[in-house]
């Protein structure tokens, strides 16, 4: 299987890096979202779906037998692996033109993020991993961080249009009267990949939805981050909570920020 694995990192660290191109070229200029809004700051841009399809296409000729779903085109092929892409994360970044976005293509078998890739082409970074292999970013190995007191910390709260405002800001005061300094970056991929990299020390947020965690799931889990159960309840179609985070501070902030039991 690791053979199998590794053949499909490498195919979609190719694939991803060239969506990641296409993405950069079709980026709106600064000065205004240059987008459809679907929903409270949930944004769609031409190349979103452009994007998707490029992968898609990609992965169908390279893997025929494997599963395809993403977030603009839905469940599509079906297999025993399935390639989970979201074309654009940080979409609201994207639309106007700023550099905090990412491809992102995960690889799920039955309810495990296997592999993934993340490439954020505005900031030179690439993010990878497959279960037993370690976790890169731009090649180079990565582990959460070794924080252990929460007045040290440095934590990234996701706000999602999917859950009411309260559920936000119960989160971020939570946070704040730790003593934690509060970060909110408009992309989970790249906000829970910081994680995994050491560069911040937690990501919570009160709604996700797969695309948008299927690649990094992987890249935590070879990072040693703690990480709560996505796909507890219907998580895998509904989406849920997601909480990631330095081991050393894990307990103390879902304490203080009601994630505890996530
Ligand atoms: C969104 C971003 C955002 C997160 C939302 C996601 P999108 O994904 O990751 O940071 O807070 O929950 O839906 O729309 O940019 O692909």
């Amino acid at each position: 299987m690791s053979d199998a694995l590794q053949r499909r990192l490498d195919a979609a660290l190719a694939i991803a890096t060239e969506a990641g191109q296409l993405a950069l070229r079709m980026r709106p200029p600064a000065g205004g979202a240059v987008a459809t809004l679907k929903d409270r700051q949930d944004w769609l841009t031409e190349a979103d779906g452009a994007v998707e399809t490029f992968i898609s296409e990609r992965l169908a000729a390279a893997f025929p037998d494997d599963g395809f779903q993403g977030e603009e085109t839905g469940k599509g092929r079906q297999g025993s692996l399935t390639w989970v892409v979201d074309p654009i994360d940080g979409t609201s970044n994207f639309a106007r033109g700023a550099a905090r976005f990412c491809v992102s293509l995960g690889l799920i078998e039955g309810r495990t993020s296997v592999a993934g890739v993340l490439v954020a082409p505005a900031l030179g970074e690439t993010f990878a991993a497959r279960l037993g292999g370690g976790a890169t970013l731009n090649g180079t190995p990565i582990r959460a961080a070794n924080t252990d007191d929460l007045a040290r910390a440095q934590v990234e709260c996701g706000w999602s249009h999917r859950r009411p405002n309260a559920d936000f800001y119960g989160m971020v005061q939570g946070v704040m009267d730790a003593g934690a300094m509060l970060r909110a970056g408009g992309s989970g991929a790249l906000g829970l990949a910081d994680v995994a990299a050491g560069r911040i020390d937690a990501y919570i947020e009160q709604h996700i939805n797969l695309w948008d965690v299927a690649a990094v799931m992987a890249i935590l889990a070879e990072a040693g981050a703690v990480v709560s159960d996505f796909t507890a309840g219907n998580g895998m179609t509904e989406g849920n909570r997601i909480f990631a985070a330095a081991p050393g501070i894990a307990a103390a902030l879902r304490e203080v920020t009601g994630f505890v039991g996530a």
